[in-house]
């Protein structure tokens, strides 16, 4: 395909204004799938993303359009994810991107998710066509929504919009026209040194890494040499293709091109999101400008819950090659064994890894509370001690002083809702550093410590806004906090796993909800078993969970001698084995912590 013949674009949009409908529309009317395919969302192919209702991961898609010119044009579109969680793969997928239809729902207008994408989008320079969704519905207000989109933007300003129903098809075709008519070729030069963005990776158990590259000079044949230019990794091109949307290979791509490249490489420290891949042969010298790799906001532990290590070790590694924002290391509890630490980028990604390993490994974990990284300074020592497990975070004597991150958190939402939203801020021990107008909605920006809004915020911030509220977060430095480590003892012997950190004023409030629920959820031994919560070597607070059955020592009157002295005998050894803390504790006890408010 000839260069002037190509559009590499992205559809970036709110959370379920559309985009995959869209997606699978315009995969329709330029004939990549056949409409009964599509009736499977294709895109939407993991089961997560069936049962969530979103898309996780970016494609790419290449699709041929004939068009009103009589021309055929190759047009590679991008789908990106819509949660805030995902925003790191929008920038990705904008970066591999020449121009982005913005898609807005009539019936629901800008949002805040519509304002932040735009902004990415306008950051990497893209050409944006807005386009108004949902003109079918009854629900619709197109006047009020393009009323809005219009002031997002100057250029938008005398702009007579698309109005389009991605759902009954009406208007895609007039869409596929606009990204042919506005969206800008790209300009790369065939016969330049390769140059091209690895603007993701996926694993492939045979295969191994699979990158997905858009060239930005030079070309790639199968069985070129290549290389990573990061960690100078060499590779080569076992074979190359596009997605239509399923893995379609073929010899070569170009400046221009969006495709995929199978490199045989097994280890995926050597590939890096935003690196550089050049020609062995012709290197180029300038290695594109990269992205900032994903940072976890969020840690926590998970351990077999079946004794099945081994197969969860492996399960873990995969999916983390499968997704380059999910990281792991090892770790050990003595309560429950070898287990892992995993980094994610926010609860919602916690939760569908856990949904992952369910649904593609069959493997049930059991999960640990999140918390983020703290910078414990330590008495007399220069440099702080980084860290992102309760388990190993210091005695109290020894710190001197302790910092945790901080975000700056960017709530956009109705007017009417405005107050409501600023008192769940408050209670999230935010400060508020802006208001703004965008379209009719207001933009809040708070300072927030990362692990008030890591945890819970996201959805209670949907529940009190009904949804209509959303939020972006943007990581800002560390800063001192008064912070303390709760630990759990069952039976006066400390759980490790179950130990959390909390600012010092929630801890009262937090450790009585907390034993509370334990007392539901510990189960019962045949002597009455004792939970506290400590503070600082100090028992803060404190339940007994009675026993299953009448204490032999105090009831069973009626019962013979032996028989009450063989009972003793049997609560006697109960009670050894549980000071060595071989109790089996069910998730439900885990979830104690987890859902402490
Ligand atoms: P995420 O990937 O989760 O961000 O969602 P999305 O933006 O891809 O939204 P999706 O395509 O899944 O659509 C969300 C919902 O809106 C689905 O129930 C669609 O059927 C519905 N929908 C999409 N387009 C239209 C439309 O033009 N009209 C109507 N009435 N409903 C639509």
């Amino acid at each position: 395909m000839k260069q002037a013949n190509i559009r590499n674009f992205s559809i970036i949009a709110h959370i379920d204004h559309g985009k995959s409908t869209l997606a699978d529309r315009i995969m329709e009317q330029t004939h990549t799938v056949s409409e009964r395919d599509t009736k499977a969302q294709l895109l939407d192919d993991m089961a997560v993303e069936q049962a969530h209702g979103i898309t996780v991961k970016s494609r790419t898609v290449r699709n041929h359009y004939e068009a009103d010119d009589g021309q055929t044009y190759e047009y590679n579109f991008i789908d990106t994810p819509g949660h805030v969680d995902f925003s790191y793969e929008v920038s990705k997928s904008l970066a591999a991107s020449d121009g982005a239809i913005l898609l807005v729902d009539a019936t629901q207008g800008v949002q805040a998710q519509t304002v932040a994408n735009l902004r990415l989008a306008q950051q990497n320079h893209l050409v944006i066509i807005p386009v108004i969704n949902k003109v079918d519905s009854d629900a619709a207000d197109v006047p009020r929504t393009e009323a809005q989109i219009q002031k997002l933007d100057p250029a938008f300003e005398n702009l007579e919009m698309l109005k389009i129903s991605a759902k009954t098809g009406m208007g895609v075709h007039e869409v596929l026209e606009a990204i042919r008519t506005t969206i800008p070729a790209p300009t790369g030069d065939k016969t330049a040194p390769l140059k091209a963005l690895v603007f993701d990776y996926m694993y492939d158990a045979f295969k191994g890494i699979i990158a997905y590259v858009r060239l930005i000079d030079g070309s790639i044949k199968a069985d070129d040499a290549l290389l990573l230019m990061a960690e100078q990794t060499k590779v080569s091109a076992n074979s190359l293709g596009y997605f239509a949307p399923n893995m379609t290979p073929i010899g070569e791509l170009n400046a221009g091109d969006v495709g995929y490249v199978i490199t045989g490489l097994k280890d995926p420290q050597l590939v890096r999101v935003g690196d550089t891949m050049t020609a062995v042969a012709n290197p180029t010298t300038e290695p594109l400008a990269g992205y900032e790799p994903a940072k976890s906001m969020v840690f926590a532990g998970f351990y077999p819950k079946d004794n099945n290590y081994n197969e969860l070790k492996l399960a873990i590694e995969k999916l983390s090659l499968n997704d380059s924002s999910f990281h792991y290391s090892l770790e050990n509890s003595e309560a429950l064994g070898a287990g892992f630490r995993c980094g994610f980028l926010g609860m919602l990604h916690l939760q569908i890894i856990r949904e992952r390993l369910q649904d593609e490994y069959g493997l049930e974990v059991l999960t640990t509370a999140p918390n983020v990284t703290y910078h414990v300074h330590l008495n007399g020592q220069t440099e702080p001690m980084i860290v992102n497990n309760p388990i190993n975070f210091p005695e109290f004597s020894k710190i001197e002083y302790v910092e945790e991150p901080f975000v700056k958190a960017e709530i956009t939402t109705p007017n009417e809702l405005l107050s409501d939203v600023m008192k769940l801020a408050e209670k999230h021990k935010s400060t508020l550093l802006d208001m703004d107008n965008q379209a009719d909605l207001i933009v809040l920006t708070y300072k927030m410590p990362t692990s008030e809004v890591a945890y819970e915020f996201f959805n209670q911030l949907k529940s009190v806004s009904h949804g209509y509220a959303t939020l972006d977060t943007t990581a800002l430095d560390y800063e001192v906090a008064d912070l303390v480590k709760v630990e759990v003892d069952i039976n006066y012997a400390t759980v490790d796993a179950l130990s959390f950190v909390v600012h010092r004023q929630d801890a009262d409030k937090l450790t009585q909800e907390l034993v509370k629920k334990l007392k539901v959820a510990v189960p019962r031994r045949l002597y009455p078993t004792p939970v506290q919560a400590v503070v600082e070597g100090k028992a803060v607070a404190r339940v007994d969970i009675p026993p299953l059955r009448k204490n032999a020592a105090v009831s069973g009157g009626k019962k013979s001698i032996s028989k009450k002295q063989a009972l003793l005998r049997r609560q006697g050894v109960n009670k050894r084995q549980s000071a060595k803390n071989s109790i089996d504790l069910p998730q439900a006890v885990f979830n104690a912590v987890l859902e402490l408010d």
